[in-house]
């Protein structure tokens, strides 16, 4: 096992992003109580090794020099409460049957990737939320305070921090006891997938998709030989930087800061300013890392900021995700990649085809139309594809519960449906069935324009 260092905390990766403005940190009311959270964190044992945050580099650099495809899902925010190990075995199930099937369509391996053990804080829009003239502080994800509608609930509390990390840890050790157990592999993706087409309404079209698959192999643990079957890594925003921080740890071998909440760690669309404290924090560690740009990012904005947090350009380190919405992706994403690859900069490009299409329901939910998401999705490939670049993978919010939170898809959830599953308490997600018709859509418009008698053949 690689030694670690115990160095202190705060200057594992430096003190600077202390002194720079950071963007969506919760108001702590108690100094001492974030001391304590703090100190006890400082003293915990890391959640992921620099080894495994390395391997997922490796694989990630091939993502980005078209070799392999990411598959990266989960909720918007874990809870934790209500948490179960079914549900989470649903959800990782889910990852891999996307992964076998982006795998075929793409006839490269996957890599797959969680929001999961650690995605427990949130960026909001406003700080506060008002309800019936009553104005409480917004709800920032269970690592701050709770969901209720209460001041004792909102009141940012930063114990749960501590709590997050012995959550995260369960969840972590639960998904790493499944490894090469029964939720992995080629062979149960495939029985799912079956499971799927045959109570698709196109029960035809999809049952002669999954044959398809399966004559190809499934790719998820085949490929070029590397891709272990079950290979599953941990991501979530690096939003909260007196957690993040107190987290870090120096690896002894090399002398280098890792992050050791999770594997890969992103930071959002609204806290990813070049003179900004996340910017600094992610710039010190060794990870490989993530940032969401929006459809108001610019080349000239991008550029510094992917020299900032890549400076050495190795591929793998950095991945951009792009969160255009539906309706701007064909027009925004084109000049980014254009310049960026036009640069030389070696990144993967991953499409959120989530955040930039929410909605609001009649019934007052947050929703998002799963024909947006497709379109948004579609478009991205199209948008790389024709500039000679590589789609690299998507980035999802989903959950293999049967939930209903974003509407449309086979399984036609309609806006009347929403209340009666609703269970995020943040944004929607895909549920399983939605999950799987994105992934069959998306691959039977590949097989269109594949040569015909090549199954898995590279578009
Ligand atoms: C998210 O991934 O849940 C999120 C808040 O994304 P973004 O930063 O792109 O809005
Ligand atoms: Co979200």
């Amino acid at each position: 096992m690689t030694p670690l260092l115990d160095l202190p905390h705060a200057h594992a990766a430096g003190t600077g992003w202390r002194s720079l403005p950071a963007g969506q940190q919760p108001a702590w009311p108690d100094p001492d109580a974030l001391d304590a959270a703090v100190h006890t964190l400082t003293g915990s044992l890391p959640l992921v090794m620099p080894r495994e945050c390395d391997l997922l580099k490796s694989r990630l650099a091939a993502v980005a020099r078209g070799e392999a495809f990411l598959v990266q899902g989960g909720d918007c925010a874990e809870a934790l409460d209500a948490v179960g190990a079914p549900s989470i075995g649903r959800s990782v199930g889910t990852l891999q049957q996307l992964a076998t099937v982006f795998g075929y369509m793409m006839s490269l391996p996957v890599v797959t990737v969680a929001r999961m053990a650690g995605q427990y804080a949130k960026p909001r829009s406003s700080d506060t939320e008002i309800r019936r003239g009553v104005e409480l502080p917004a709800y920032r994800g269970d690592a701050v305070n709770g969901h209720a509608f209460t001041a004792a609930a909102r009141t940012p509390d930063p114990h749960r921090m501590v709590r997050v990390y012995h959550q995260s840890a369960a969840v972590l050790n639960l998904v790493r006891a499944w490894g090469g157990g029964e939720l992995s592999g080629v062979e149960p993706a495939l029985a799912a997938l079956r499971k799927f087409a045959a109570t698709a309404p196109e029960r035809e079209r999809y049952e002669a998709l999954t044959d398809r698959i399966e004559r190809a192999g499934g790719f998820i643990g085949t490929g070029d030989g590397w891709h272990t079957p079950g290979e599953l890594f941990m991501s979530h925003e690096g939003l909260l930087l007196d957690y993040e921080s107190a987290l870090t740890r120096v690896d002894a071998s090399t002398g280098h800061p890792y992050a050791t909440s999770g594997h890969l760690l992103w930071i959002g669309e609204r806290t990813r300013r070049l003179d900004g404290a996340h910017v600094e924090y992610f710039s010190r560690i060794s990870n490989p890392i993530a940032v969401k740009i929006g459809p108001g990012v610019t080349a000239d904005e991008l550029l510094p900021l992917i020299d900032r947090l890549s400076p050495h350009n190795d591929p793998g380190r950095l991945t951009l995700v792009a969160r255009m919405g539906a309706e701007r992706v064909r027009r925004v994403l084109p000049a980014l990649v254009e310049r960026v690859t036009a640069e030389g900069r070696a990144v993967a490009w991953v499409c959120d085809p989530m955040h930039g299409n929410t909605i609001g329901s009649p019934s007052g939910h947050k929703t998002r139309r799963f024909d947006d998401i497709l379109d948004e999705t579609g478009g991205f490939f199209e948008v790389l594809l024709g500039l000679g670049a590589h789609p690299g993978g998507v980035h999802l919010e989903l959950t293999g519960d049967d939930v209903t939170e974003c509407v449309g898809g086979g399984c036609g959830v309609g806006f009347d449906d929403l209340p009666e599953r609703y269970r995020s308490v943040c944004d929607p997600r895909l549920n399983w069935h939605q999950s799987l018709d994105l992934a069959y859509r998306l691959a039977e418009g590949a097989d269109l324009l594949r040569p015909p008698g090549l199954p898995g053949a590279a578009l």
